[in-house]
């Protein structure tokens, strides 16, 4: 396995208004399995992942993204990139084993976006309820359950100098630029999109006046058919639905976005190409905006590019 570095999208942790609205949404609704609670917060990880949790929940008075964290591949990897990330001109500051719960020690730093990250290379590993000998395929009834996600995948963030940031993702962190999505006239990007891993993005970033915005976060499901499972529960439950069931120009994955009770937008998501690192880039520009994001009636959503939390 050659994937080194930083490995995937660990955890994301999010504010919400009400915590009893929010788990039915997070827990019950989207399927994920609580592992941990606290006071005001709650930890979930969906079935298919082995560490202890990938989604925190949090009550707040206001909606949106506390920070977003990436798991490493071992504690040297830690430490080279906390060397790096340092001489790039980033202040990084240490957060200590344990500071997070099952958790490893962290680093942390802010992006020119304005959003916060953290990168650790250890967390708790609880399986994902099968044996690794012989595993077989399916766990107990009951534990792929609500919109059957099996993990999550990705976050699309909102702010400033994007540019600048996937700059230090693709310079620093060693990802590359699997999309962009630039204006037409004056070649800005207005998207970018991330890869650390075969996926068609690990992160992703829109521009957007204000810093540290939060646009959504991502879960992956096994087929279309799951999309529109998971669309199923979103009309019996009412939860409320930004766009979808459709597909995305860029990624070319299949998708519904909806919203938790307190406005986070989520999106469930399947598909996409793989990405390898000796693949080109792919830019799209204004003209092919509509197609870009929804690639089957190629209408951009106002809310869409314009809703974040
Ligand atoms: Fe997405």
């Amino acid at each position: 396995m050659a994937i080194r570095g930083v490995l995937r999208i660990g955890e994301v942790a999010v504010r919400v208004l009400d915590l009893e609205a929010a788990t039915r949404h997070y827990g019950q609704y989207i399927g994920l399995h609580e592992t941990l609670r606290e006071k005001d917060r709650v930890y979930y990880k969906a079935w298919d992942e082995h560490d202890h949790h990938s989604v925190v929940i949090r009550e707040a008075d206001k909606a949106g993204l506390d920070y977003v964290a990436y798991k490493v591949h071992d504690e040297p990897t830690l430490r080279e990139l906390e060397e790096k990330i340092g001489a790039y001109g980033f202040t990084v500051t240490r957060l200590a084993a344990g500071a997070y719960p099952r958790s490893g020690r962290r680093i942390q730093f802010e992006l020119p976006s304005g959003h916060t990250m953290q990168l650790y290379a250890e967390k708790e590993r609880i399986g994902n309820g099968l044996p690794t000998r012989n595993p077989g395929v399916l766990p107990d009834e009951g534990v792929i359950r609500g919109m059957r996600v099996t993990r999550l995948d990705h976050v699309l963030l909102a702010g400033p100098k994007i540019t600048e940031t996937a700059k230090f993702f693709i310079d620093v962190l060693n990802f590359d630029l699997g999309e962009e999505l630039i204006d037409n006239d004056s070649g800005m990007q207005l998207s970018v999109f991330l890869c650390c891993s075969n996926k068609p993005h690990d992160i992703a970033f829109a521009l957007n006046e204000a810093p540290g915005k939060f646009h959504h976060m991502s879960f992956y499901v096994d087929s279309v058919a799951d999309v529109y499972h998971a669309g199923d529960i979103m009309g019996k439950h009412n939860i409320s639905v930004d766009v979808g069931p459709t597909r995305h120009g860029i990624t070319r994955g299949a998708t519904i976005y909806f919203y938790d009770p307190s406005g986070n937008r989520n999106e469930v998501f399947s598909g996409g190409y793989i990405h390898y690192p000796d693949h080109p880039h792919l830019t799209w520009d204004t003209t092919q905006l509509g197609h870009a994001a929804f690639a089957i009636d190629n209408q951009p959503r106002p809310s869409f590019f314009n809703v974040v939390t």
